[in-house]
């Protein structure tokens, strides 16, 4: 049987799934691997971790199987986006730990760049807003703080990549420097109006053009994996950044069409078609994969936390020993009894991008229950969303009659009836959730004829599962007004 085997190297954890012609899952395997915290503010991975990770669930997956790597049509890379590598070409050795996209140790010079009068700038060039959550601000802290980089940069001896680049790399034993339009587009130094490099952001960040990948099509044969990784010689031909490879996955092609994927953090993408668009709301605009090899974009609105709440309440507070306890946990109470939780444990993203914000817990008293506090950690990650739908709304032409989910944390039913709640239209789970690795399948089975086109995809598609909204609007008024409250609170805290 052939099949397509897509990785998908996400914030916390690494999954790769195979998954066959009818677009079921036949096997997949994750490995979660560590974060590391050196300073408050600072996240980073060990970009071994995240190679090993990824190649030992991908071999697992192929186990279980019982699938050997010429029963695998062609693989898909999709990937957590912004995180940045700086590796030397010769010894393909990373000069410093991969600095994660939630980091915020570069607040400092984003806040000088806008108080220089840069955001129109960068807005107008790159859809973004300056924000320490994108590669390039990282990249020019490894540059100046690791010895000799800036120097080994310049001569052309550095490498850098997200983390679709540096697997890539990877596989194909140094043969390969690429990375693909989406990723592209999240670095702040991609001309996303001119589909280039941009000479003046790299200037105005000193980073060396040398360094750069070149940048692919989503959808296309990249280059082969080397045989020595027991992978055989599968061709790549799919490259996703992970939320435009859930957009992808869950066939969101049009103009109008939109996700939201529940994952570490929640990212809301709207299709925007193939023109550039300024958001006047502070969301950003990026861009997506594209069958038709011209630039496509979306609005998107970042947020920061959102199942990673739940694994804060596992490792940090220990009210879960696994995350799947959260539901029951969070079903031992009727609400949340006032209680609110702001998990702006990372700053806060869309629409605020306040990188000084700080997590808030609010509405403690005697009565306050494990419960209670699991309660209102899920109802945080539906609240954000609201908010962003909110600004979407006043957005684009395009209103929400409806929300497709996807995600690990969508599972949550508790989450999804909260949601349609809060948002008074209901919300659509797919048979398979993980969206983000069907995503990076279709694109790479597309490019070799796995599958044919996005219609005999779409007529593959089970189901969705349906959550309509039954609370009173008055009610989930006052819960809004209320977090709201509990938001403003929570900003500035570290400025
Ligand atoms: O922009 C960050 C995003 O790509 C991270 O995705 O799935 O790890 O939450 P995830």
């Amino acid at each position: 049987m052939p099949y397509i085997l897509s990785l998908d190297q996400g914030t916390t954890s690494s999954r790769a799934i195979l998954f066959a012609q009818d677009g079921s899952i036949v096997a997949s395997s994750q490995k979660e691997f560590r974060q590391i915290y050196p300073n408050s503010g600072w996240v980073e991975h060990d970009p071994y971790d995240i190679l090993t990770s990824q190649l030992s669930s991908a071999i697992d997956a192929l186990t279980r199987a019982g699938a050997r790597p010429r029963d695998i049509s062609a693989l898909g890379i999709t990937n957590q986006r912004e995180t940045v590598i700086v590796w030397d070409r010769e010894t393909s050795k990373p000069i410093y730990n991969a600095i994660v996209w939630q980091d915020r140790r570069t607040a400092g010079t984003c806040q000088q760049l806008v108080q220089n009068g840069m955001e129109d700038t960068v807005r107008c060039k790159t859809g973004l807003l300056i924000d320490p959550y994108f590669s390039a601000s990282k990249i020019a802290w490894i540059l100046d703080n690791i010895e000799g980089a800036r120097e080994k940069a310049e001569a052309g001896k550095l490498a850098f990549g997200t983390v679709d680049s540096w697997l890539i790399w990877n596989l194909t034993s140094g043969k390969k420097h690429v990375t693909d339009y989406t990723n592209a587009s999240r670095t702040m130094l991609f001309n996303i109006v001119e589909g280039t490099w941009d000479k003046d952001l790299l200037t105005l960040f000193k980073i060396p053009s040398q360094m750069m990948p070149e940048v692919t099509w989503s959808s296309g044969e990249i280059g082969e994996v080397t045989t020595t990784l027991g992978l055989g010689s599968i061709p790549i031909a799919g490259i996703a950044g992970d939320q435009q490879g859930a957009l992808f996955g869950q066939l969101c092609l049009k103009a109008g069409d939109a996700k939201n994927t529940y994952g570490t953090g929640c990212f809301l993408l709207q299709n925007i078609g193939q023109t550039f668009v300024s958001s006047k709301h502070r969301l950003i605009t990026t861009l997506i994969c594209s069958l038709n090899r011209r630039l496509e974009y979306a609005f998107e609105g970042s947020i920061f936390i959102g199942g990673a709440v739940v694994q804060w309440l596992r490792d940090n507070l220990k009210l879960i020993r696994a995350s799947s306890e959260v539901e029951a946990l969070a079903q031992s109470v009727k609400d949340s009894d006032g209680v609110v939780l702001v998990p702006a444990f990372v700053g806060l993203g869309a629409p605020h991008w306040d990188a000084h914000a700080s997590g808030l817990l609010i509405g403690l008293r005697r009565s306050t229950q494990p419960g209670h506090i699991a309660r209102a950690a899920l109802e945080s990650i539906a609240f954000q969303v609201s908010d962003v739908i909110d600004a979407m709304n006043s957005e684009s032409a395009n209103w929400f009659f409806e929300l497709r989910v996807d995600g690990g944390a969508a599972v949550n039913d508790m989450l999804m009836q909260f949601q349609a709640d809060l948002l008074g239209i209901p919300v659509l789970r797919p048979a398979v959730t993980e969206t983000t690795a069907l995503g990076a399948a279709y694109l790479a089975g597309l490019a070799v004829g796995f599958w044919e086109n996005p219609e005999q995809i779409w007529s593959l598609r089970k189901n969705d599962t349906r959550f309509e909204p039954k609370a009173d609007p008055k009610e989930t008024a006052r819960l809004r007004e209320r977090w709201h409250n509990a938001v403003e609170r929570s900003k500035h805290w570290t400025q």
